[in-house]
């Protein structure tokens, strides 16, 4: 199958990549500022194809999801490229910590315009895509913060709302042949964890995360979840919430 991930230069999203192009599928992604990194994704990504002996074509492209002009000609160039697409996985986010009391109009702004906007626009360019191929797979993913997390206002409201366009995607496009889930993912071990995630979460989920040491998650066992949906095991679950947390999915 082809794959379009955004943010598969870093964390899960490059671990989507490398778990796809592994499962013989082609992989477009897509990176902000860090071609380096994204560079380093594609390669990672094309040895594990090779390592499990397939052919597959993997590429990366800039693209602020930001920007509805930037993602329409970039959906646009990867359709020239790859003639069709079947998964569509919005995996770029950010954070910008604050309490409400505090909270910059930029900082609301860039989180819900990052982890909110840029899934539409991608989901609306594709959309057309997956209609006329009447078979389509789309994983946004979330977080658990979507409840509502202390100092993330801005990306819980992004998350939660995640969830309202992928359950609508789900109503409007199922009779098309098209699912729209949400995975959420427990804490898995990324800059942004190790870069932004409290210590106090830390802690509290090394206390009460369920999981031998109170571990954080790996990326392949998210992407493994992401492959899942694409197969045949995913092709009735349409519309729902899966939670990928270790059995905490509950955070300060
Ligand atoms: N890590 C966790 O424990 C965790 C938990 C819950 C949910 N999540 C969610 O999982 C997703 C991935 O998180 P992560 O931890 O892997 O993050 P990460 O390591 O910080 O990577 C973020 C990725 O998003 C890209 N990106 C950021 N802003 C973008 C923009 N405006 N347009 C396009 N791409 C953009 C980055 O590109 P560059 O490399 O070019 O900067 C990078 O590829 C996010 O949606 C996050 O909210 C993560």
């Amino acid at each position: 199958m082809h794959y379009f991930v955004t943010g598969g230069s870093r964390g899960i999203g490059a671990g989507i990549v490398e778990y796809a192009a592994a499962h013989g599928h082609h992989v477009a992604f897509t990176y902000v500022a860090n071609a380096a990194a994204a560079e380093a994704s594609k390669l990672a990504a094309e040895a594990a194809a090779k390592e499990a002996g397939h052919d597959v074509q993997i590429r990366h492209y800039q693209l602020d999801v930001k920007d509805p002009a930037a993602v329409e000609a970039v959906s646009d160039q990867v359709l020239e490229d790859f003639e069709t697409m079947e998964v569509i996985v919005n995996c770029a986010g950010v954070n910008r910590d604050n309490l409400v009391v505090s909270m910059a109009d930029e900082e609301w702004r860039e989180v819900l315009a990052t982890n909110l906007d840029g899934p539409f626009y991608v989901c609306r360019q594709f959309i057309q895509t997956l209609m006329a191929n009447r078979f389509g797979r789309i994983v946004n993913i979330s977080s658990i913060q979507h409840e509502g997390g202390t100092g993330q206002a801005n990306y819980a409201a992004a998350k939660a709302g995640l969830h309202g366009l992928t359950k609508t995607l789900a109503k409007e496009y199922g009779r098309r042949g098209i699912t729209a889930n949400v995975i959420v993912p427990g804490f898995f071990d990324t800059d942004m964890t190790r870069e932004t995630m409290p210590q106090v979460n830390k802690d509290y989920w090394k206390q009460y995360c369920p999981m031998p040491k109170g571990r954080m998650g790996k990326v392949s066992e998210l992407a493994a979840v992401v492959e899942f949906l694409a197969s045949e095991g995913g092709a009735f679950i349409n519309g729902e919430v899966i939670n990928v947390t270790g059995g905490l999915g509950w955070t300060v």
